[in-house]
């Protein structure tokens, strides 16, 4: 091994959200796109069975031991406008660029569509991967396209919104196309002129309560701003991945049965004849809110997401989700999915 980048042995616990311990076999970070493809040529080179493992701000991962890759640190930073017309502004940005940074470089230059998105942690790269989406807005409804580099060929592409497959926190990069490409830059097409959108029912509760109306897209931003503030924790404190179930969609049939038995049970109907319902209500109802099991625990404020107190692992957290799946499934016969990107390494022990 020789590529100086390229260091072996690497300690990646300050590098997830969740604070989990673990080791790379070979890290190396890129800031630009020729660097990343050097490094993925080198390391083809070397003809290794090793596979290799992108990261971005590290927070929607459980990293549940070493993980036996190159895993490549995406530090592409960059912002600019690269079209616009009376309508929108067409923004080119650097997958390494932090989102929330991101979100209030918008704000700032009244470049509206992004104040639902406020303080989503990780990377700009990693936005389309899950389809990011909180207070009634999902990325896909402002991407226009991105740009990747496909690991084992080097060659950039760029990917439009049909090729992307987005869907709920889903796209073809957690699909089809998992492990195969690096995002290395987000388009995105954002509006100059501002299109409200505060029919989520916190929002419409925060401005109830202060029995007011949003204005400009400022007054949504600080809004998704403070209501974060107040349930979600920041993962700079409590380490966490943010939700980690997604909110499980069922049948309409299945839907009417549970609504029977749970009055009460929060529920959003969806094209198709299908229901999502809020995960985090059903953890609640069963009681796993604010317990703590050994290291990890569920928060306090919002049971949908785990926590970890910095002295435990992986293999604790995924011990912790699989309790609450099983308790879940055998109240309400509903199949929790985990959100988060999950990477089984080489067990290892906490510090
Ligand atoms: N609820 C409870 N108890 C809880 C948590 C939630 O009863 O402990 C109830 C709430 O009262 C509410 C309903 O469940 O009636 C939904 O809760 P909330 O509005 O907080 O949203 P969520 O469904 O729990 C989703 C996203 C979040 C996003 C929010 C706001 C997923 C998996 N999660 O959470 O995304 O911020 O909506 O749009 O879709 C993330 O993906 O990391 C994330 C934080």
């Amino acid at each position: 091994m020789s590529l100086s980048s390229v260091i072996p042995h690497a300690d990646l616990t300050t590098m997830n959200t969740l604070a989990l311990p673990s080791q790379a076999a070979y890290f190396a970070s890129v800031d630009s796109v020729a660097q990343l493809q050097e490094t993925l040529k080198w390391w083809k080179s070397q003809r290794t069975s090793l596979p290799v493992m992108a990261l971005g701000g590290g927070s929607n991962l459980v990293l549940a031991g070493d993980i036996q890759r190159l895993v490549i640190k995406v530090d592409i930073q960059g912002r600019e406008e690269v079209q616009e017309d009376d309508q929108f502004v067409w923004l080119r940005i650097g997958a390494g660029e932090n989102w929330h940074d991101l979100v209030r470089h918008c704000m700032d230059f009244h470049l509206w569509g992004l104040e639902n998105l406020a303080l989503i942690p990780g990377n700009v790269g990693a936005a389309p991967i899950q389809n990011i989406g909180a207070y009634g807005v999902e990325l896909c409804e402002l991407f226009a396209e991105l740009t990747a580099v496909e690991i084992s060929s080097g060659v950039s592409v760029t990917f439009d919104r049909d090729a992307c497959h987005f869907g709920y926190r889903d796209s073809v990069f957690k699909q089809r196309l998992r492990d195969r490409y690096i995002i290395t830059s987000v388009t995105l097409k954002l509006r100059k002129e501002a299109d409200l959108c505060w029919h989520y029912p916190a929002l419409q509760q925060y401005f109830a309560e202060r029995e007011t109306e949003p204005e400009t897209p400022l007054d949504i931003f600080a809004a998704v701003c403070e209501v974060r503030r107040s349930k979600l924790p920041n993962p700079a404190e409590i380490a966490n991945a943010g939700s980690f179930f997604k909110n499980p969609v069922i049948s309409d049939a299945q839907y009417q049965q549970l609504q029977q038995r749970y009055p009460d049970m929060v529920a959003y109907p969806q094209a198709g004849g299908k229901v999502k319902l809020a995960a985090g209500w059903l953890i609640d109802q069963a009681g796993w809110r604010g317990r703590q099991q050994g290291a990890v625990g569920v928060h306090e404020r919002q049971a949908l997401v785990l926590t970890h107190d910095g002295c435990g692992t992986g293999a604790d957290l995924l011990a912790l989700a699989d309790d609450i799946k099983s308790d879940i499934y055998e109240r309400y016969g509903v199949e929790l999915e985990i959100e988060p990107r999950v990477y089984l390494g080489r067990p290892n022990a906490a510090e």
